[in-house]
């Protein structure tokens, strides 16, 4: 059966993701588009209904993005969300005009038929809904066919439609949370006016996956790098499933892990699913690498570049490969294209690997958003532990010894965070914080234990609460965790002397140190 795809056009909103999220909480699979995205493509598609997004741009303007009539003629459900509605509205002949008085943020609407989109509303709300608007322009004069669905004292048409044709505007944003039941309303454009089966599960997502990865591959050879993350985790585990022992996973170890960490990936992957796995210990390899290397971005480089080094002489090995499998997210396939920002920090991803590899790439998640994946992973039985696994940088506890790196170091600190951890996860804050992680310092103080001087390591806690690691909070950490966190550490980790709570938000501090 045919999987069923409701198309979302991007007007260039801040909201698009969001409209995909909804979409696809209802069951129901999307792709975002590009506004250009020619007829031809779009047909090919065979979408159910498609949702023109909202954008900043004003439909009488020289550069407004438009898209032409025959798309509302295609006999597919359209729903036009604010610029969207403005834009069915122009291209059909009806008027837009810029809201004489502004109705913004949070406005009430009144709802005056209850059928397709509304249906059901009369029940949750008492006529009156509480909406989120954020444009300057309205529709004034509805195109012919169009009925009004509701309005407000100064927006005459909030929501429209043409039901013959299966049109459908509101100038609210259904996707925010800030208006009342706008999931519901997306679902019932969905149930009622798309007539969407909602059958897009993540049982039905591994069936699909499964297939094309088989049909991709035949019976050719596949490599993926693992790194101990969710990503790279639940993309060889679905690969592993399509297509066995035609799989080698490849797992560097360079020394910079977690306590137990590299443990845990042979255990899941080799005994657990049974699947080939390459185990290289390549850690005295990066840690010598590490001598005299001192400042962050050269350390990052050489971590990089190391591991693609060790990457490559692994798979060549291998023999015959043709396909690499990378985790892919769908985040970076809509953003890819749009113009970086300045580099802060240069990434080392396992699954930014390896550019120059004569590889086809097998990308089995990039339709799914991150909180998908987690569905995924759990759909797949992987361990609570790599479920839920905060973020993790690819150079890992390398740019959390700040200053040179060494073993004795990195043994150090790799003690201290298995504590910090151990007593985040007890105190139950695990899973509400982003990360948490502790950093080796390259300060000594001063301390005395028993009656002896010493003269060890400052370590430093963080803890961030964030969405996306783009800008991010300090965690309030109660003080009697804090306290007890620290008396652990300084009683229990030899070479440290102190330990101190990093207060800093991002920005202007980064999450990690280096
Ligand atoms: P910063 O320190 O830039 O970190 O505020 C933002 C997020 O990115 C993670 N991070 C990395 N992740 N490879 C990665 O895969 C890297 O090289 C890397 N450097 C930082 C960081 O842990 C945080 O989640």
């Amino acid at each position: 059966m045919q999987q069923e795809t409701i198309i979302i056009l991007d007007f260039g909103a801040q909201y698009s993701q969001l409209i995909a999220r909804r979409v696809r909480e209802c069951s129901v699979f999307c792709e975002i588009l590009p506004f250009d995205t020619s007829m031809a493509e779009l047909k090919a598609k065979n979408p159910k209904g498609i949702i023109l997004s909202g954008g900043p741009a004003s439909v009488y303007t020289d550069q407004a993005p438009r898209i032409g009539q025959e798309i509302f003629h295609m006999g597919v459900p359209v729903l036009g969300i604010c610029y969207g509605m403005h834009l069915m509205t122009y291209e059909l002949g009806g008027m837009v005009c810029s809201g004489v008085q502004r109705e913004y943020g949070k406005t009430d609407v009144n709802i005056l038929d209850y059928q397709d989109i509304f249906k059901g509303f009369e029940t949750l709300v008492n006529g009156s809904l509480r909406t989120w608007m954020s444009h300057n322009d309205l529709v004034k004069q509805a195109p012919s066919g169009f009925t009004v669905l509701a309005a407000t004292d100064h927006t005459p048409f909030a929501a429209m439609a043409n039901r013959e044709l299966k049109l459908y505007g509101v100038q609210f944003h259904p996707e925010v949370v800030h208006t009342q039941y706008g999931k519901e309303l997306i679902a019932n454009f969905l149930t009622e006016v798309c007539e969407c089966r909602r059958d897009w599960t993540m049982e039905s997502f591994v069936e699909n996956a499964i297939e094309s990865i088989r049909n991709q591959v035949g019976d050719g050879q596949v490599v993926c790098g693992l790194s101990g993350g969710i990503d790279s985790a639940v993309a060889a585990v679905l690969v592993h499933r399509a297509v066995g022992s035609q799989l080698t996973c490849i797992y560097v170890d360079h020394g910079f892990m977690r306590k137990n960490e590299s443990e845990q990936v042979v255990k899941t992957f080799q005994d657990g699913f049974k699947m080939n796995l390459v185990h290289v210990d390549a850690v005295s390899r990066f840690v010598s690498k590490m001598a005299g290397i001192t400042e962050p971005e050269q350390k990052r480089k050489l971590i990089g570049s190391e591991f693609i080094r060790v990457f490559e002489e692994e798979a060549a090995k291998l023999g015959d490969v043709e396909y690499l499998v990378q985790g892919t997210l769908y985040p970076d396939v809509i953003e890819s294209g749009t113009s970086q920002a300045a580099v802060i920090k240069s990434h080392h991803n396992v699954g930014g690997l390896p550019e120059d590899m004569q590889f086809q790439l097998v990308e089995p998640l990039r339709a799914l958003f991150k909180d998908e994946v987690r569905l995924l992973a759990q759909e797949l039985e992987l361990p609570a532990e790599i479920v839920w696994r905060q973020p993790f940088p690819g150079p890992g506890l390398a740019i959390r010894v700040i200053g040179e790196v060494s073993q004795e170091r990195l043994d150090i600190l790799r003690e201290v965070d298995a504590i910090y951890i151990e007593e985040i996860r007890t105190a139950g804050l695990y899973k509400e914080i982003w990360q948490a992680f502790a950093v080796l310092t390259n300060t000594r103080a001063v301390g005395v234990m028993g009656d002896e001087r010493t003269y060890d390591y400052v370590v430093a806690l963080r803890a961030v609460a964030s969405e996306d690691g783009m800008t991010a909070d300090w965690a309030r950490i109660p003080y009697d965790v804090l306290e007890r966190m620290s008396r652990r550490i300084m009683n229990e980790v030899k070479g440290v002397s102190r330990v101190t709570y990093d207060i800093s938000s991002k920005p202007p501090a980064t999450i990690e140190w280096e």
